[in-house]
């Protein structure tokens, strides 16, 4: 079943084209990786699909749903959650507090006038630790028990990846976007944040689109490979097929840029 699609999506900004004539699907509970030079246009795609950007010309469909005219916070509650490349932490905030504040998000409209009437504040705020404590207790005792008061500036480079993914499990995705997860990570933490994000697939029964400059991530997880390129698909299928293309390999060379394996 296909869960999410993007129809000859554009985007261009000012005279640059970024993204051309896109289309790709997803199978529920597949993981998909983008990969392609800097600048290729990845990072673009899923701000088009959160509701970041909207497209130029296009459809982009979640559930058999086109997403045109709805916001970031729509969409989320649709059940698409993202992380960011670059990340989105409230350094000075404690882990706990982190998470925590994910989940309002999702309810934002709505939120204070439900617990202004009901009285729930307390209720409430309960019910969303306890989420959050569930949502930390997936990367295992790192960030639990004495971390959850600590703040993310505390943080290894490693743990605030593995925080910025807990914060977009707090809106209880059905498709999630992973922007470099490994990005900056050694072999062994590349290594776990692999086998975390499979399990993300297999046992919260996640879909999951994947942006990865790593290939021995996206060789080791990745159910299809898409390789763009100035905005392009230049590539689509197994890793092996696509790492190998002619096509990818000359896009990652005229960038001066390697496929990196840690
Ligand atoms: N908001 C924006 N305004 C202008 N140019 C942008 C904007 N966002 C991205 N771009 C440009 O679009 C191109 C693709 O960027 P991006 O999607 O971040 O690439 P990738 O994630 O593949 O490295 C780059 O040339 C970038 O400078
Ligand atoms: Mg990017």
């Amino acid at each position: 079943m296909v869960l999410f699609e993007l129809q000859n999506v554009s985007k261009h900004f000012g005279g640059l084209q970024v993204v051309k004539d896109l289309s790709l699907a997803v199978e529920k509970n597949e993981i998909v990786s983008l990969i392609g030079p800097n600048g290729a246009g990845k990072t673009t795609v899923l701000n088009l699909i959160t509701g970041l950007y909207k497209p130029d010309a296009g459809k982009i469909l979640f559930d058999g749903r086109p997403l045109s005219g709805m916001d970031v916070h729509q969409i989320t509650r649709l059940g698409i959650a993202r992380t960011f490349q670059n990340l989105r932490l409230f350094l000075n905030m404690s882990i706990i507090e982190n998470v925590m504040s994910a989940a309002y998000s999702r309810t934002s409209a709505n939120w204070f006038q439900i617990i202004a009437r009901t009285g729930g504040f307390w209720k409430e705020e309960q019910r969303i630790r306890q989420l959050a404590e569930q949502k930390l207790a997936f990367f295992g005792e790192r960030l639990v028990g004495y971390r959850y008061d600590q703040p993310a500036y505390s943080l290894s480079y490693a743990n605030r990846r593995r925080l910025e993914i807990a914060r977009a499990m707090m809106t209880e995705p059905k498709l999630l976007l992973l922007d470099e997860p490994a990005a900056g990570m050694n072999p062994k933490e590349t290594q776990e944040i692999t086998h975390l994000i499979g399990r993300l697939r297999d046992e919260l029964d996640l879909t999951i689109i994947l942006i990865e400059h790593d290939m021995g991530v996206v060789g080791g997880i990745s159910d299809r490979v898409i390789a763009l390129d100035h905005g392009e698909k230049i590539a689509e299928g197994n890793f092996d097929a696509v790492a190998t293309d002619p096509l990818v390999i000359e896009a990652y060379l005229g960038r001066n840029e390697n496929m990196v394996r840690k």
